[in-house]
């Protein structure tokens, strides 16, 4: 067996034994399975509530996360942190992640094998805190759980899905940072947020297994 390929098991074996977040955070900092781990500042493993009903993902940490080892803390994160407050929401009471724990260098967008080695660490950390509702930030988040849906058509459109063996409930959005300047993506991104914690309620109350479409 190759030395990359045992200690890609090991890293596997300890997170599926990991039972709280601070477990894992702890093998993310110890993660070489892609050469990110040789360019990162800090590691972004993801912020919030290890209890939260929303799980938001992002796409990899940009030059301030990885400075400040926290998710979405730059321009895109402040204009988040409006949608979340305007929503009766804040950083403390929801998740907030990425499907990438460390920085691509300049921004890049992530490769399929850097996707692939942190794709446990999510997992994990989405069974850990358990959500009601899975927020993708973005096409690299939906793409990774759905690769052929576009976000440009399901933006906005929550729906259902088995998944990690339970009846999960997903909602696409735009990216706040391909939002931010960009007058009409930013409007339908804030009417699209809106309806976050209208399906809380429904999916609380009312909402059958059997049905598929929430709003
Ligand atoms: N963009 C992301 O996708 N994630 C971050 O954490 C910051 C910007």
């Amino acid at each position: 067996m190759s030395l990359t390929l045992e200690s890609s098991l090991m890293i596997n074996e300890e997170i599926n034994k990991a039972e709280c977040l601070s477990d894992l955070n702890n093998i993310i900092a110890s993660c070489n399975r892609c050469s990110l781990s040789k360019t990162k500042t800090k590691d972004v493993f993801g912020s919030g509530s290890e209890k939260a009903e929303i799980f938001f993902i992002g796409e990899a940490p940009g030059k301030e996360e990885d400075l400040r080892g926290e998710p979405f803390v730059g321009a895109a994160g402040k204009f988040l942190g409006e949608m979340l407050k305007e929503n009766g929401l804040n950083r403390n009471n929801v998740f907030i992640a990425n499907v990438l724990k460390h920085r691509p260098p300049e921004n890049r967008d992530p490769l399929p094998e850097e996707v692939d080695a942190c794709w446990p660490f999510l997992e994990k950390q989405i069974q850990i805190v358990n959500p009601k509702i899975i927020v993708f930030l973005g096409r690299h988040a939906l793409n990774r759980f759905f690769p052929s849906l576009k976000i440009s058509e399901v933006h906005g459109r929550a729906f259902r899905k088995s998944w990690q063996g339970k009846d999960q409930v997903f909602l696409a959005l735009y990216h706040p940072a391909a939002a931010l300047y960009n007058g009409s993506m930013r409007e339908t991104l804030k009417s699209d947020f809106k309806k976050i914690p209208i399906l809380i309620t429904k999916i609380k109350k009312t909402l059958k297994p059997q049905q598929k479409k929430l709003i």
